[in-house]
């Protein structure tokens, strides 16, 4: 399950990926929004912040394992809803849902799924899954999909709140086309399109996004819908922090939606302490968005992390291997966190804090 001659780190998966996956495959899974500045940022920020190791602290064995929302997960790295994951390997969201599981961590599963959210948490019942939802305009769908996840056994609902419409992938457009034909059918809508509830020819422009017309009352709906914990991924200032933190939701993830929506917001690793130290230990603060080192993670813990989340290395792990590259994936991450934190001094998770980060002011000039 560790790591092989040819992918011994996270970006030999990316290589591997653009290599054999088909031109517009890859182009829809790596591209960000316009001209890709955040993109970039959200991986060049990580490397401009430097580590401070503790040293003859005891760090002989060593222990990962955290808790999101009252339940323990293994490894304080998760997976983050990304769509389609079919298009990369036949195993799709079932290969990933089988890797998150007997690595006992959460998987959040996107509501645009090569296969339904019902076959997804059935692959394996280890670990945690969350839904991931947008606000739809059309509000039965938003409330079935809700009590979905909750029959199908999801211990949480994630609403995307970044896509009131969707970014425009520049490098999408150069190689022409859609990934998705005007006629598909996507695993979890199906239903709605046979039912009437959904224009066959017309839902797929309902469904990539969210209500341009939401506000924070559909996110008190919502919550009034479920009684799932709630939460809220794409928060990137303080002031919407806060008001998240004010409308009771659960937990907050800290995303630029991977460098896709608006380009030219910061790095999410730029904004996270800010943030979490905001809103304290009123709700928990996650973030995803260019993780794909092991100190990548030590460094978003200390800032304020609960966990991370990460997106287009679970599809390229996918690509490899299906649902062993996957793990491979995981597996990579996870001994090289465990190795980060043995070289920087923390034995426990609760160990890494701010004091192992060089100041902001500091390493932001580099
Ligand atoms: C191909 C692709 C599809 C995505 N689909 C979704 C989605 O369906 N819902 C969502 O909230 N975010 C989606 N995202 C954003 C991810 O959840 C995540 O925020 C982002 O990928 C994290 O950055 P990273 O890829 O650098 O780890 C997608 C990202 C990618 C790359």
């Amino acid at each position: 399950m560790a790591a092989d001659a040819h992918c011994v780190c996270l970006d030999d998966f990316e290589k591997y990926a653009e290599k054999h996956l088909s031109l517009m495959t890859w182009i829809y899974y790596c591209s960000g929004a316009d001209g890709e500045t955040t993109l970039k940022e959200n991986r060049r920020s990580f490397r401009r912040i430097r580590l401070k190791p503790r040293v003859l602290r005891d760090v002989s064995t060593r222990d990962l394992k955290t808790t999101i929302l009252g339940r323990e997960i293994d490894i304080p790295i998760c997976i983050s809803p990304t769509a389609f994951q079919g298009l990369a390997h036949p195993d799709a969201e079932a290969g990933t849902s089988r890797a998150s599981g007997t690595f006992n961590t959460c998987m959040i599963l996107s509501s645009v799924s090569s296969l339904s959210l019902e076959d997804i948490c059935c692959a394996h019942s280890g670990g945690t899954k969350w839904m991931d939802i947008y606000v739809w305009p059309n509000p039965r769908v938003t409330k079935d999909m809700v009590q979905r996840a909750e029959q199908a056994g999801c211990k949480g609902i994630v609403v995307s709140v970044d896509i009131c419409q969707v970014g425009f992938k520049r490098r999408m457009a150069y190689v022409a086309g859609d990934i998705v034909p005007r006629n598909a059918i996507i695993a979890n809508f199906d239903k709605y399109c046979k039912n009437g509830i959904m224009n066959e020819t017309t839902f797929l422009d309902e469904v990539k996004c969210g209500d341009p017309s939401a506000t924070w009352a559909d996110i008190d709906w919502i919550k009034s819908i479920t009684k799932l914990p709630i939460i809220l991924k794409g928060i990137m200032t303080v002031e919407d922090a806060l008001i998240a933190v004010e409308h009771k939701v659960n937990a907050i993830m800290v995303s630029n939606h991977g460098g896709r929506q608006l380009d030219g917001v910061p790095a999410t690793i730029d904004v996270l302490a800010e943030i979490s130290k905001a809103v304290g230990d009123k709700i928990e603060v996650y973030m995803d968005g260019g993780v794909r080192t092991g100190t990548d993670v030590l460094k978003a813990l200390a800032l304020g992390a609960r966990a991370v989340f990460i997106g287009r290395p679970v599809i390229y792990g996918l690509a490899y291997k299906g649902e062993e590259g996957v793990k491979n994936v995981l597996q990579i991450l996870k001994d090289e966190l465990s190795l980060a934190m043995a070289l920087s001094g923390c034995r426990t998770i609760k160990d890494i804090n701010e004091s192992i980060v060089m100041e902001k002011n500091l390493y932001c000039r580099l």
